[in-house]
Parts: structure tokens; C-alpha cells; sequence
């Protein structure tokens, strides 16, 4: 069992839990996950490091409250256990001295971003960061993403807070600007991912995407996070999660997101009525 030693309400409907896992924590790398399972009959869901203790022997995961399994977990306090907590899995994030790098986060990809970029400025990188919300109410770790970059830029879609748009503006900007830019790595909803790549496409930058198709063990051997990336059949888990977004088949990715839609609302449903739960 691995025992949750801090929670932290971030924003309504996100929290982020210290897990003691010092198995984990001792390997962890910028950019991987872990499979997590509640209980012995709960499902298995990937979630992104966001932050690793190897003295404590703890992980930091954030996640957002968005069917069955993510708002049973909102319901665990500190002190309470998690039956399974396996990692890290996937492939680190490539850290090398590239240059200028744009790091873009969208909603709660913050805090997987926040690792990525200090590792990328340990090294060497300049790192200008965008930091992107629906709305002011909906923002976190501004401190946590500024600490880590030369430059922070933040936008919410609404206006409510800095400057109002998608964070695909100050990017177009920053790529038709005066400074060379090396590298992009943008991290969020799977449609920010799609168009980040899209605006940074004609400049011909690299960019980074983290892609979250559905998973099951995590460890190559289900098929079910499969993706197309350069015409080619890649398994997210033991492939990436990172790859090249010019190459990321998108279309053929969110069909497959929505795959399971009715189950994972029956499920929802049917976990809603037995616990007395209502959304
Ligand atoms: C590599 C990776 C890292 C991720 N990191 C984070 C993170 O740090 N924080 C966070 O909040 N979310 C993260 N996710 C997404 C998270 O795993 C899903 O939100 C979660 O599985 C939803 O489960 P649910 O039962 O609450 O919702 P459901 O109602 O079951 O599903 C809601 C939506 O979540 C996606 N989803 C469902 N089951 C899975 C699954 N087993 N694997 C992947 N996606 C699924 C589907 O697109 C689905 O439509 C990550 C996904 C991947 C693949
Ligand atoms: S999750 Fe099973 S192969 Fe990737």
C-alpha cells in the first residue's frame, strides 16, 4: 500500500496527493508516470510525475477530477492508501542542451511541465514558458512555472487573469519574433497539443507533445495506448508518452480517446448511485 502524505486542493476539481513511494521516487525522471490503482477492483490510470522526493521516498501526482476513478481518488485524504502505485514507465523526457525552448501548459499539464523545464534549464536551456487557463479560478503553480523559466507568459482563454486568448498567440508571436527559437514542448489537452504543433509547424521547430491515450498496464504489453506517429504504430506507453507532434496522427488519437464515452458515463452513473454521489 502507498501511504498519501500530503493532499492539496489546487483548484476546484484538482488535487495534488504526495505518495510515499520510494522505489519510485528513486528512478523518477522528468516526462514519465505511474499506473495507479485505488483499490484491488479499480482500474488502472496513468498519471504524469509532477515531482519527486529521493530523500522523502515520495511522488507528487496532480490530477483532475473527470469520471470514475479520478473522483474516487479525490476522495482520499492524507493518511489515507492507495492499493497500487507502479513506476515510474514511459521514456524520460530527451534533456540536452537544445537552446531556446518554449514549454507551453495548458490547464492542470502545469505540473507535469514544471519537472520538464528544470530539468531542460539544469542544463543549460533558455526556457520561456506559457502557462494557459480557461480562467483565473482554474490556475495554478504560476510560482512554481516561473521559478523554473527565464520568461513566463499567462493567458486564460477568458480574459479573467494576464492576458486573454489561447496560448497559441504568444507563441506565434514568440516564433516570428527577433530570437531564435530551438525547440517547442507543449503539454496539455490533446486539442491544445494538435494546435501548438499546427502553429509551430510552418516554422519548422521541433515540438514536443505528451500524448494521453487510454492504457491499461502501462507497460507495452495490451496494445491499448496505441498511436500513429510518422505513419508508424507506436505504444505511448513504452514509446513515449513524448513524441514528435508534426508526426502525431491527431485525428485517429481522439477517436480512440473516445472509444469507451458510454461506459466510462455508465460507469460514472452507476458509481454516482451506490455511493449517493450526484455531480
Ligand atoms: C501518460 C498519461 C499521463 C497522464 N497524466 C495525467 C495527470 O498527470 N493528471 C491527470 O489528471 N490526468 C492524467 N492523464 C489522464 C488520466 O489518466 C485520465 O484522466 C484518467 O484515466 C480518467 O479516468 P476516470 O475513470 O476518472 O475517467 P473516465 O470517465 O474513465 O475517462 C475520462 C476520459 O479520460 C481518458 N481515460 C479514461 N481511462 C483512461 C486510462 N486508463 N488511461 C488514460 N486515459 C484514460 C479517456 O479519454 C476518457 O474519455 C494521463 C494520461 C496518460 C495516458
Ligand atoms: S498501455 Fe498497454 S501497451 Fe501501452
Amino acid at each position: 500500500m502507498y501511504k498519501i502524505l500530503l493532499r492539496q486542493d489546487l483548484v476546484p476539481g484538482i488535487h495534488l496527493f504526495k505518495v510515499a513511494a520510494p522505489e519510485v521516487a528513486r528512478k523518477a525522471r522528468a516526462g514519465q508516470f505511474v499506473v495507479i490503482k485505488i483499490d484491488e477492483k479499480g482500474e488502472r490510470i496513468p498519471l504524469t510525475l509532477a515531482g519527486w522526493d529521493e530523500k522523502e521516498g515520495s511522488v507528487t501526482i496532480v490530477f483532475m477530477e473527470v469520471g470514475t476513478t479520478t473522483r474516487r481518488l479525490a476522495l482520499l485524504k492524507a493518511g489515507d492508501s492507495i492499493a497500487n502505485f507502479v513506476g515510474p514507465l514511459g521514456m524520460p523526457s530527451e534533456v540536452e542542451k537544445f537552446g531556446t525552448i518554449v514549454c507551453v501548459a495548458g490547464g492542470f499539464a502545469v505540473a507535469p511541465i514544471v519537472p520538464i523545464a528544470r530539468s531542460l534549464k539544469g542544463v543549460g536551456n533558455k526556457i520561456i514558458s506559457i502557462l494557459g487557463a480557461r480562467s483565473k479560478d482554474l490556475l495554478f503553480w504560476e510560482d512554481e512555472l516561473r521559478g523554473v523559466s527565464d520568461q513566463l507568459i499567462v493567458t486564460t482563454d477568458d480574459g479573467s487573469y494576464a492576458r486573454k486568448g489561447l496560448v497559441t498567440e504568444p507563441l506565434k508571436e514568440l516564433l516570428e519574433g527577433d530570437e531564435k527559437i530551438d525547440r517547442v514542448v507543449a503539454i496539455g489537452p490533446s486539442i491544445m497539443m494538435k494546435f501548438s504543433a499546427l502553429t509551430t509547424a510552418p516554422f519548422g521547430v521541433k515540438t514536443i507533445v505528451s500524448l494521453n491515450p487510454i492504457m491499461v498496464d502501462g507497460t507495452g504489453m495490451c496494445g491499448c495506448c496505441r498511436v500513429s506517429v510518422a505513419d508508424e504504430t507506436r505504444f505511448a506507453c513504452v514509446d513515449g508518452p513524448e513524441f514528435d507532434g508534426h508526426q502525431v496522427d491527431w485525428d485517429s488519437l481522439f477517436t480512440r480517446q473516445r472509444s469507451y464515452l458510454e461506459e466510462e458515463k455508465r460507469s460514472l452513473e452507476q458509481w454516482q448511485c451506490q455511493c449517493g454521489q450526484h455531480s
